[in-house]
């Protein structure tokens, strides 16, 4: 097959595989479309921890993204976490430079553990700036309490925080229910006129590394290829959904989902 459509990620590297850029460019090209990369950072992982982060400099993250996307355009853009207030200031200018509209912002600030990731200050840039300029904002529990100082218990919770999200000036939110400790997960998507509650029994493991990563690079895809945005989220819902079921079990600690769940290998390469 033929590349269904080129997607360009800004995101961290991940030793590792499971997560951030790596995740990206296997979710991309399992669902059918070609994968450039800017890289914000280079972190040193396993499944059991971080070892150590490296961030890129904040020209070279521009350079990754202008340059890239002046010969190659990219029909979407996904972006993960961006470490500083410098590295966001540059990438809205970069954005700015390159007018792609479809963005999806996946705003990671919070870890698996619950340490924050990010400086208060680049959560207010991220929250003044970068939420109104991107097509969805996929926010986990956690980041979801930072960007509308409310607390999120359950799911009439999720829904009002996600309203907020619209009125700070989001145009499209997911905000996920992963980290609610219920039985059922419940994924909350808003627009201004819409709203659906996608619904998925927990799986039991502890294999969710780049669950985050995974979902928001799938929408990405779908989208980049012309879902609607509710389209594109019900059906990444399914790709993570699929790949954790199908999990690889590799690793000590908290193990990759298995991206590859769409492929089928051609005989003549078997
Ligand atoms: N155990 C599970 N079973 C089924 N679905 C899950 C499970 N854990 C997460 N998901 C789904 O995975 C997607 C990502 O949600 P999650 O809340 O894990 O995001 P996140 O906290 O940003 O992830 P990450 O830690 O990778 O950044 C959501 O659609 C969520 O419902
Ligand atoms: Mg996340």
């Amino acid at each position: 097959m033929k590349p269904k459509s080129k997607i360009l990620i800004i995101a961290g590297s991940d030793s590792s595989g499971g997560a951030g850029i790596q995740a990206d460019i296997k979710t991309v090209t399992s669902l059918g479309s070609y994968a450039m990369t800017a890289i914000t950072a280079i972190t040193s992982q396993n499944t059991t921890g971080v070892y150590s982060i490296k961030s890129v400099p904040e020209n070279e993250i521009s350079n990754q993204i202008e340059f890239t996307a002046k010969d190659i355009r990219p029909d979407a853009i996904k972006i993960g976490m961006l470490h500083s207030e410098d590295v966001i200031k540059s990438v809205l200018k970069s954005l700015d430079k390159i007018k792609v509209k479809k963005i999806i912002l996946d705003p990671v600030m919070v870890a698996k553990g619950g340490a924050k990731l990010i400086n208060d200050q680049s959560i207010k840039i991220l929250k003044s700036h970068l939420i109104k300029k991107v097509s969805i904002l996929t926010p986990n529990i956690p980041e979801a309490e930072i960007l509308t100082k409310l607390k999120i218990k359950n799911l009439s919770d999720m829904i009002i925080a996600s309203e907020k999200l619209i009125k700070l000036g989001a145009k499209n939110v997911l905000l996920k229910g992963g980290h609610l400790n219920n039985t059922t997960l419940q994924d909350v998507f808003l627009s201004e006129n819409e709203i659906k509650i996608f619904k998925k029994k927990k799986i039991n493991t502890k294999n969710t590394h780049g669950t985050g990563c995974t979902l928001s690079s799938a929408i990405a895809t779908f989208y980049s290829c012309g879902k609607t945005l509710k389209k594109s989220c019900e059906m990444a819902i399914n790709y993570v959904n699929y790949s954790i079921k199908t999990g690889p079990k590799f690793g000590k600690g908290h193990g990759p989902i298995n991206h590859l769940c769409t492929i089928n290998i051609n005989k003549k390469f078997k």
